[in-house]
Order: C-alpha cells, then sequence, then structure tokens
C-alpha cells in the first residue's frame, strides 16, 4: 500500500523545503508548546495542535474542556469487533476537531505482557494480531475524517517502571512477531500519519535514537511516510535523535533542538539533506489534515469546545456493552428479569460514581458519568445502595462545586506565583483557576518551559494555591497533600500538612512526586474552611505541582462490611461492583500486585453468602486476582468503559444486549502464574522480555497451566454451535481457507466470534504451541446459521529468520483449529507448507 500522505501537495512541500531557511526548518521540528508545532505565516505552514488520546479526544489538558469518554483500549478490543472500532475512530476525530486538533495520539498499541502492566488498560491485547487488527480499524477511522492517527509507543513499551530510561532487552525474533507487529500493521494496512517513539531504550538504545528501528525498519522497509513525534520530553539526544529520523521533538518549546541542532547541522555533524527529510514528512501530515494556505493567511484557532452529541452517546453506551465479557453465569442468574425483581442491593466502592477511565494521559474530563447506581435506580423501583468497602488509594480530589474562590462568588482557585523561593511579597502571576484545571487532580505549577510558565528552567519559583472548600456534612475531614515540589497545607490558617521540611518519594506525577501525607480536621456542614497550599519548585524536576485530596471519615471497614451484608441480605438479588480506580491502574505506575485493593474481597465473600443471587461486576482495566470466582453465581467484566457505563452495564444485566465480548487478554489466577512474571520488574535499568515468543496465551499453552479465564472466552445468553469445517491450503497466495457454520442453537439472538488457531506441527524451527490467525464475528437470531469463511494469510505461517533477515514459511504440517476460545477449539486439521520466503510488500497486504 504507497501511502496516500506521499501524494498531497507534493510539489508544493518540494518547493517548500527548496525555499525553508535552515533556522525554519528546525523551528519545524520541534514543538512550540505544550501541544503545538510552530506556525510560519510567512510561509503559508500553519501550526498543528496535537491532543490525547486513545479514547477520548482530551484538547488541551490544563483547560480542562470536557470531551466524550469511550471504553478504554482494553474494553474496546474485548469486542473483536474492527467495524465498531472504526466508528469509534471516527467519532474521537470529530471531538478531536471541537479542540481544534489535527493530531489525535492514539492508539496505544503496545502489548499486554504481563498483568501489572500500568497502562495494559490503554493497550488492546497480549496478543500482536488482534491489536493490530483493531489498530487498523481505529486508525481508519479517525483519519477518515482528516485528524491524523498517532500509532504509540515504538516499541517494547509494556512497563512504566524507571519509564524513562529503563531497557527493554528484547530478541530480534518477538520484536518483530510480538511486538512490532501492531506498528507494521499500522503502516503497512492503514497508513497511519504519525507515530509516537517510546520512552524506554530498546536493547540499549533510546527508542528516539533508534536507528536501525526508525529509519532502517519504520520509515525504509515498511515505507512510513508520516513523521515520528517524541513521545513528551523523550527527545533527550539533539544528534542521535536527528540522525535516527525522530522528525517532532515534543513538547515545545525545544529542549534539545533549537540552536543545538541548527549548530549540528551547519558544522555537518547532522546531514542537511535529513532535516529536509523530516521537514518533509511533517508538511506531509500539516498538508493532509490542517492544509497548507497561502502566506500569511492562517487559520484562526477556535477555542476548544465541549459539544455533546446524541450519537457519540448512542455509540459510548453500545461500545461499552460490546466491551463486556461475561466471565461466570451459573443456572442463568443472568440476565435479571425485568420485571419481578421486588429490590435490588447494589453495593461496591466502584457502584457510585464508578470508574470509567484509567490515569494518565488518556484521563479527561467526560462530558458526564451514568454511574452503575443510576443505570440500575433506572431499571428498578427499589434500589438499595451500600458503599461496603473503600478501595481509595489517595483521598478523592475534591469537585468543582465545592471549591470557592476566596471572596467571591464563584468557584475556583486562587493561583499566585512568586519569582523568589519563599510565597511572599509581590506575586508575579495572579490568576484564577478552574478546580478541574487537569484531570488526574493535578495542579501543575508552572512547568518549566512551559507557555503559560514565566520562570526558565533554572529558575527557582514558589506559589500560594487558596480556595474555600465547603463541607457537605458535618464530620471529622481528611486532607491529603503530594507534591512534586515542596508543599504545605493550611487550613485557617493553622499548618496542617508539612510535605516541605521532609518528604519521601511516592508514585504520584508519573513517578516524580512525594507520598500522600494527611492531617484530619473537624468541618461544620456548609461552613466553608479556608484551605491555602504553600509550594515550592525543584528545579530538578520535570513537573511541578500539588494534588490534594478531602474527604469526610467514613464509618470503619468493619461497619461498612456489615453495612454491605445487611443491605445485600435484604434484597431480591444484588450486584456487587468492585474493582480499582485511576490512581492504581494508571500510566506512570506499574500495579504492585493484582488484587482488588481495600477489603473487597472480604466484601464480595461476604455479599456472596449474604445473598445467593449476587453478580459481581468488575470495574477494573486488566486482570484481578478472584479468589471466589467458583462461587460467586455470576461475574461480568466490564472494564473501564466510559461514560455510559450505567447504561451499559444495567443493558448487559438486563438482556437487553447480549454479551458479546471476549477476552483480548488471558486472566491468570495470580501473577506468578504470568510466563513474563519472572522478568517482570527484576533488573535494575533493565526489563529483559526473556519469555520470548511464550508471552501470555502462548506461554500458557506451553505450560499446560490454567488460567482463570482464557484468551478469547466470554459466555452469552445464548448457545452457539460450530459444524461443517473446511480447511484448505490455497495454492495461489499459500495461505489457508477456512470455513465453518455458525449457529445460534440458543434463545436470544446474539453475536458470537469465530477464532482460528494455528499450530506448527512439524516444528523444524522452535514455535510457540499456538497463535491467533484469524477471527470473524456474525450475530445470529435464535435458530439462524450462517457460513463464515475466514482467511489466514501465508504471513501467519512464517517466522522471523534472524541470519536471514526475513519472513519465512517453514516446511512441514500445520494444524488449523476453529473455536471459541483458545481453550475451546472443537475443529482441526491440517495443511502442508512448503518453504517459501515472503515477499515483504505481498506479506504487508495480505497481513
Ligand atoms: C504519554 C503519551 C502521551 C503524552 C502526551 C506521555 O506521558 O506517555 O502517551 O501521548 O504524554 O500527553
Amino acid at each position: 500500500m504507497t501511502s496516500e500522505l506521499l501524494t498531497v501537495d507534493a510539489a508544493r512541500i518540494d518547493a517548500l523545503v527548496a525555499e525553508l531557511s535552515l533556522a525554519e526548518k528546525v523551528a519545524l521540528m520541534s514543538g512550540d508548546s505544550t501541544w503545538t508545532t510552530p506556525a510560519l505565516p510567512e510561509r503559508g505552514i500553519p501550526a498543528q495542535k496535537l491532543c490525547d488520546g486513545p479514547n477520548a479526544a482530551r484538547g488541551d489538558a490544563m483547560r480542562g474542556v470536557a470531551a466524550a469518554s469511550f471504553p478504554v483500549g482494553s474494553a474496546m478490543a474485548s469486542s473483536w469487533n474492527p467495524g465498531l472500532v472504526e466508528r469509534i475512530g471516527t467519532a474521537l476525530a470529530e471531538e478531536a476537531k471541537t479542540k481544534g486538533v489535527s493530531v489525535l495520539l492514539g492508539p496505544t498499541i503496545n502489548l499486554q505482557r504481563h498483568p501489572l502492566g500500568g497502562r495494559n488498560f490503554e493497550c488492546y491485547s497480549e496478543d500482536p494480531l488482534l491489536t493490530g487488527r483493531i489498530a487498523c480499524a481505529f486508525i481508519r477511522g479517525v483519519q477518515s475524517q482528516g485528524v491524523a492517527a498517532c500509532a504509540k509507543h515504538f516499541v517494547a513499551n509494556e512497563a512504566e517502571v524507571e519509564r524513562h530510561s529503563i531497557s527493554s532487552v528484547v530478541d530480534e525474533r518477538s520484536l518483530r512477531e510480538l511486538y512490532l507487529r501492531p506498528f507494521e500493521m499500522a503502516v503497512r494496512d492503514a497508513d497511519v500519519w504519525t507515530v509516537m517513539s517510546a520512552y524506554n531504550r530498546i536493547n540499549g538504545r533510546f527508542a528516539s535514537s533508534h536507528e536501525p528501528l526508525l529509519l532502517d525498519l519504520l520509515k525504509r522497509e515498511w515505507g512510513f511516510a508520516g513523521y515520528v513525534v517524541s513521545d513528551w520530553g523523550a527527545a533527550l539526544e539533539t544528534v542521535d535523535n536527528a540522525l535516527a529520523g525522530l522528525d517532532l521533538e515534543m513538547p515545545g518549546p525545544p529542549r534539545t533542538r533549537g540552536e543545538r541542532l541548527i549548530t549540528a547541522v551547519a558544522d555537518g555533524t547532522v546531514p542537511a539533506g535529513m532535516i529536509d527529510d523530516c521537514v518533509r514528512r511533517l508538511l506531509r501530515v500539516t498538508a493532509r489534515t490542517v492544509g497548507l494556505c497561502e502566506p500569511d493567511a492562517l487559520p484562526v484557532s477556535a477555542p476548544e469546545r465541549a459539544e455533546d452529541r446524541p450519537e457519540h452517546r448512542a455509540l459510548a453506551r453500545e461500545a461499552a456493552a460490546a466491551g463486556m465479557v461475561l466471565l461466570r453465569n451459573e443456572h442463568n442468574v443472568l440476565p435479571l428479569p425485568a420485571q419481578g425483581l421486588s429490590s435490588l442491593a447494589v453495593i461496591g466502592p466502584n457502584a457510585h460514581p464508578g470508574q470509567i477511565q484509567g490515569g494518565g494521559s488518556s484521563q479527561v474530563f467526560a462530558h458526564y458519568q451514568v454511574s452503575p447506581l443510576d443505570g440500575l435506580r433506572a431499571r428498578v423501583d427499589d434500589v438499595r445502595y451500600a458503599l461496603g468497602a473503600s478501595n481509595n488509594k489517595y483521598l478523592p480530589v475534591p469537585g468543582q462545586e465545592r471549591c470557592w474562590l476566596p471572596d467571591a462568588d464563584r468557584n475556583g482557585l486562587a493561583l499566585r506565583l512568586f519569582a523568589g523561593p519563599e510565597p511572599a511579597g509581590e506575586p508575579v502571576v495572579s490568576r484564577s483557576l478552574s478546580a478541574r484545571v487537569s484531570p488526574w487532580g493535578f495542579i501543575p505549577l508552572g512547568l518549566p518551559g512551559r507557555e503559560d510558565s514565566p520562570f526558565d528552567d533554572s529558575g527557582s519559583f514558589s506559589a500560594t494555591l487558596e480556595f474555600d472548600y465547603e463541607p457537605e456534612q458535618s464530620a471529622v475531614y481528611d486532607l491529603g497533600l503530594q507534591s512534586a515540589g515542596l508543599a504545605r497545607l493550611y487550613v485557617n490558617d493553622r499548618l496542617l500538612i508539612d510535605n516541605w521540611s521532609s518528604q519521601q518519594p511516592g508514585d504520584a506525577f508519573f513517578g516524580h512526586g512525594s507520598t500522600e501525607v494527611r492531617g484530619s480536621y473537624r468541618c461544620e456542614a456548609a461552613e466553608r474552611i479556608r484551605i491555602r497550599i504553600e509550594f515550592q519548585s525543584q528545579s530538578n524536576r520535570f513537573i511541578q505541582g500539588v494534588r490534594y485530596g478531602i474527604a469526610p471519615q467514613t464509618a470503619s471497614p468493619e461497619a461498612l462490611l456489615a453495612q454491605a451484608e445487611a443491605t445485600a441480605r435484604a434484597a431480591d438479588a444484588c450486584v456487587l461492583i468492585v474493582g480499582s480506580n485511576s490512581d492504581w491502574e494508571t500510566e506512570g505506575n506499574d500495579r504492585a500486585d493484582m488484587d482488588l485493593p481495600g477489603r473487597q474481597n472480604e466484601l464480595i465473600e461476604r455479599v456472596l453468602a449474604a445473598n445467593p443471587r449476587t453478580v459481581v461486576v468488575m470495574n477494573s482495566g486488566g486482570a484481578m486476582t478472584m479468589p471466589w470466582f467458583e462461587r460467586a453465581p455470576a461475574v461480568l467484566q466490564a472494564w473501564l468503559p466510559g461514560q455510559e457505563f450505567g447504561n451499559a452495564l444495567a443493558d448487559v444485566l438486563f438482556g437487553d444486549w447480549n454479551p458479546s465480548g471476549r477476552l483480548a487478554q488471558t486472566f491468570p489466577r495470580s501473577r506468578a502464574d504470568s510466563p513474563a512474571d519472572p522478568f517482570f520488574h527484576n533488573a535494575d535499568g533493565e526489563m529483559h522480555y526473556s519469555e520470548a515468543l511464550s508471552m501470555g496465551y502462548r506461554g500458557f499453552a506451553e505450560s499446560n497451566r490454567q488460567p482463570l479465564a482464557p484468551f478469547g472466552f466470554g459466555l452469552s445468553y445464548t448457545t452457539f454451535e460450530l459444524t461443517d469445517p473446511q480447511i484448505e491450503l490455497d495454492p495461489q497466495s499459500r495461505g489457508a481457507r477456512i470455513a465453518v457454520t455458525l449457529e445460534n442453537t440458543g434463545q436470544r439472538s446474539g453475536r458470537e466470534t469465530v477464532q482460528v488457531y494455528l499450530s506448527d506441527r512439524t516444528a523444524a524451527v522452535a514455535q510457540p504451541p499456538l497463535k491467533l490467525a484469524a477471527f470473524a464475528q456474525a450475530e445470529l437470531a435464535p435458530g439462524a446459521r450462517r457460513r463464515i469463511e475466514l482467511t489466514v494469510p501465508a504471513r501467519e505461517f512464517a517466522y522471523w529468520h534472524e541470519g536471514r533477515q526475513r519472513f519465512e514459511v517453514p516446511a512441514g504440517d500445520f494444524e488449523l483449529s476453529i473455536g471459541t476460545s483458545v481453550a475451546e477449539r472443537p475443529h482441526r486439521g491440517l495443511v502442508s507448507q512448503s518453504a517459501q520466503v515472503l515477499d515483504p510488500e505481498a506479506a504487508a497486504e495480505a497481513s
């Protein structure tokens, strides 16, 4: 596939490259601000605005303009439905336009290598083919609207530990067959217009300086015609980045480019031709998205808008339901009867408001959020709610409506920035902030070099943040403070929390912040308290800021559990919504363990004992241990499903939506069962991918270990049968053709995913026991049947031959098995392949 970028305004771009001065070219190669590239009005080159991300179009993160929140990556991919994901991509591009954005920073297509990966929720799957298929659909949807997608993070970025420096040590074959595959598909099959280089190093070399990967592979071998943008702050090496083909340093203003790069070109260290190539790529994407214009006629950038469209609401609801995976349903506890439930207990820390997204750069202020409690209340008159247990890691950031500007009758926080180390005297900047200034609760206080910061990298500064907090009830409140920099918190002028004189490093602020320090204060309902936070910068920090939390003290954990038990016992049926939140599942930190936080497992055991008609809903972005699994009548994996959580959940629980989600990742019983576990996090500075090709379900199959729930698995309210399999080699393409009849043998309409797995029976070279080779879906009415046809391209039979640096199909017998999960493959057939070398172009077309 030839990139469409190559034909857009090619002559104009060539002319511009010939006309631009070196300084202008180098200027284009770095950001101008956190989210924009520079404009050159006299050349007719407009700025590009970039924004996150994979499940919502956030706009400028510090503006806090609301966005439509779709299910996160792990949920989207569990639909196994590229058509649906393409529609999400289209909607995200429409949303991006309301924010003036021309480059959407998604999809995240790293693999879920280990269940504790902090960004697993953002990623699609542990399988490269499924990841690639979903990614291509997402990219096609986004780019159909003239907005560029960005495949990230290139590559081997499967953990958050030491995230700015870790070296992923991966053998070439695993890299080619697993971790690079989704990127290859994104480039070759979906013509993605931008790629983001990761923070980490790969086999010792920074991703942004990796010439063999960026230049030789991505640009030359795969023919990528767009640009490579650094992850934010990942461009660290002026010369090596440029020589490797990193086209754009973000964010701006430049830290490593500018004058330094001009000098390197002037003295011949970086060839001028390389700069031209970068500029050409940057201009292609500009031309294809915002468009080049007449000199001095730049498009006016409109303010960001929040457009809450009904069709996006409907799509978010459908997508949330489509991703949910029914893991267990004994005696058909589900669906719940629409009529005839006299009362329903809705219990759990995630029942209200519920967790709709993960933490970090993908997090947005949703247009709105339907909680599970809201969604279920709309279905049943008598709903009884109990919290049951807390799963907070940090105290929650208060809502906008509770924070008032001092001495003013409107919501907000007063920020003052001072030039010296002590927050005293005349402030350099005074302004009011919305309490929802950043979606992850941080208040960024002058990131050094930011466009809105009056301070440069070296300057130390200080700040105060002041607001009046309006307590909801008379109670003792806990207050918490974390900071990247030094901070202390005063209540009504009395020092309550000191995170200044000494401080412990913690994991907030993407690992740049302190632990949370807490204090408590007795509040009276509606009597506002004045909160003042003082802050001092530390110049060695990449991010500077504070995060505060506040919440009334609840009943004791024991009392919460007892209340939940009583509520469950008294109701007809119970929906128990447990899980994590965006402090646990977040960019910046891998999870420390796989368990539900707090006393949730105990809560589940006690509620199951109190009400045998209990449905456990898992509200998490990835796999959790479920020691009670076999005792629960029904378990639904709801993921982090976006703004329509509660409505979609009610659709599934009451049977308006027949569950069709299938696991896109293995659910192990414990972290130790994961094939990557022995190598996850145990090396200083290096992350060894020593399980190699035996990652995920491939490794489970090899060791015969039984997971809690296998890859590809999911139940339905109906039943399906697969009959009349046909498996044959296509002599023309050297791939395989498969057909099978799918029949809905149950009582309800439903959707099933037919999955084809491939095993090399001869195994002339070492091979994993099996791998996903094709899948297709059909929606069938009760009693209906359909012939499903699938192809397995020759590429799926091939392996990477390291010596000969190419994909080859080994001669031998291959088994193709057809089923509905990796553990349920009722039909098998053999095909014989003769040895063949894959023509790289043909292989790409076929993949
Ligand atoms: C993340 C990227 C994100 C970027 C901009 C980084 O911290 O790793 O995924 O696109 O920030 O927010």
